[in-house]
């Protein structure tokens, strides 16, 4: 029998981490649930004591998810732990992760403690934790770069105190493959009770090592693998999910071991969270990126028709890539509509849900003459946006744009449901349709990112655009999707001014993890 490998999500917690990728309650809650559908061990949801509304998405997910274990970070100390403790307290299966580091530079630099006060309080923090859940997992912050005895004196300590899952992270990304495994191999073998937790390791990509270091220590021993969704997180980020079980699943001969995930969920989380955070896929990113399967020389692509497996090692389709295929047209039905959105595993919440995305559909019909899968991801990923969270909205546009002239625009919007009419000009037409909604809105926040990105091929295709803005230590994403990119774009703006409007307090405890 093969073992299980845990896969331990990070996305909303070290991904969210990523400078710009914050994200709203409702869009931590929509990744979840395709976290949850993709059938990962556990979800790191975020950082409890960070902020408020950390707290309350963590909370949000503890209640609306089933399958996975919901799991909230901590640093070890009493309050952390609390707050840790009570935002997963609605799981049905909940975990804390509490963490101190252990480097030398990290406690006399950073914590300015011994190594005999770290021990104490990382033995005191699995104790506080023991009183919400038993399932504590402890992790040895820029391990690293610690001292093999010291990891293993602390190791032992937090072992006995209770800590159920030990955690070997590479915060930094420092290590090398054939090091790192030397490390968790003596782990495994000199902590006293190696055999009663789960050895679990966490990879920063600084030199572009994070998978391979997390799969030379799943060799090594460690049964859990700490990833995000398209390698997101901190700096350089953290170890790509889709590698790490693609890499377990094709090479059976290497590893021994299976996962839960349905890897048919890989290509539609990939889409999500770089749809939700505005972080483009690199289209040479391995498994989720646009040529990953794409065969461009002749000789590659006799040989795939030839055989496929002269040059290919997985199937597009084994990791969700559908076949860009024609799926509906303007004359296609609610119902053919709703059962496409059935298959590809889309609920909408309401019939009014489904109504409104069916009314978008035939707009987009007329306009878009062939109707992909892609389209319909997009489609209804606008339609998430519901009345009370949207204070401005967009009734009109027009934007007027000859050679030699300065482009000029003019909106209508609605605001709290009175009409309002702006007009500017500017360098070009996306930059006037900013300005002229800015000319009634003054949000006063700054734009930090606009990216455009095709959703399918042809001049038709719908482009989908995200924008960042900034305002008081808050950072929102928007998006928005159309044919007409200067409509695109101002849905995307509008929807992240609609953020900004609505969103609680979200100051990170950004410089302490
Ligand atoms: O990189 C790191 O060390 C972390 C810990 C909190 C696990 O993210
Ligand atoms: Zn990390």
């Amino acid at each position: 029998m093969k073992q299980h490998l845990v896969i331990f999500d990070t996305t909303l917690r070290d991904g969210e981490q990523s400078p710009g990728a914050s994200m709203t309650r409702e869009e931590k809650i929509r990744v979840a649930r395709q976290l949850e559908k993709m059938r990962v061990d556990v979800i790191e949801a975020g950082f409890a004591a960070a902020s408020p509304g950390d707290f309350e998405s963590i909370q949000a997910i503890a209640q609306a998810i089933k399958d996975s274990t919901i799991c909230s970070l901590a640093r070890a100390n009493e309050n952390d732990i609390n707050r840790a403790g009570e935002a997963i307290k609605p799981a049905k299966s909940g975990r804390i992760h509490t963490f101190i580091a252990t480097s030398p530079i990290h406690m006399e630099k950073k914590l300015r403690m011994s190594p005999d006060q770290v021990v104490e309080q990382a033995v005191k923090s699995i104790g506080w934790a023991r009183q919400y859940t038993d399932d504590i997992e402890f992790s040895a912050e820029d391990a690293g770069r610690s001292e093999i005895d010291f990891l293993c004196r602390i190791f032992e300590a937090v072992i006995k105190a209770g800590a159920r899952t030990i955690n070997v992270p590479d915060t930094v990304g420092y290590a090398i493959p054939f090091q790192y495994a030397e490390t968790m191999r003596q782990l495994i073998e000199r902590v006293p009770n190696s055999d009663k937790v789960i050895w679990s390791v966490h990879c920063h990509n600084d030199l572009g090592l994070a998978v391979s270091n997390s799969l030379a220590a799943v060799l090594a021993g460690a049964r859990q693998v700490e990833c995000t969704i398209n390698g997101l997180g901190e700096r350089a980020g953290n170890a790509a999910l889709e590698e790490i079980v693609m890499a377990v699943r094709t090479r059976p001969d290497v590893f021994e071991l299976e996962t839960r995930i349905d890897t048919t969920q890989i290509v539609p989380a990939s889409k999500l969270i770089s749809q939700i955070t505005g972080y483009p896929v690199q289209p040479n990113k391995a498994v989720v990126g646009a040529n990953a399967f794409a065969h461009e020389s002749g000789i590659h692509q006799d040989g795939v028709l030839k055989h496929r497996e002269t040059y290919e090692i997985m199937r597009a389709q084994d990791v969700g890539w559908s076949q860009n295929k024609l799926v509906l047209g303007k004359h296609s039905g609610r119902n053919a509509f709703k059962s496409r959105l059935q298959e590809l595993g889309i609920e909408l919440e309401s019939d009014e849900a489904v109504n409104a995305a069916f009314a978008r559909f035939k707009e987009l019909a007329d306009r878009k003459h062939e109707i992909f899968d892609e389209d319909l991801h997009a489609l209804v990923s606008d339609e998430v946006v519901t009345p009370d969270q949207e204070h401005y909205k967009l009734l009109y546009s027009h934007v007027c744009s000859e050679t030699g002239e300065m482009p000029h625009a003019k909106v209508i919007l609605s605001v709290g449901g009175v009409e309002q009419k702006g007009e500017a000009g500017g360098g070009g037409p996306v930059d006037a349709t900013f300005k002229a909604i800015e000319s009634i809105v003054n949000s006063g926040a700054e734009l930090m990112l606009y990216s455009v990105n095709a959703i399918t091929t042809g001049t038709d295709a719908q482009g989908e655009v995200t924008t960042r803005l900034t305002k008081a230590d808050r950072v929102v994403n928007g998006n928005g999707a159309d044919t007409d990119i200067v409509i695109a774009s101002a849905r995307s703006y509008l929807n992240a001014l609609n953020k900004l409007h609505c969103s609680l307090d979200k100051v990170k405890a950004q410089g302490d993890v």
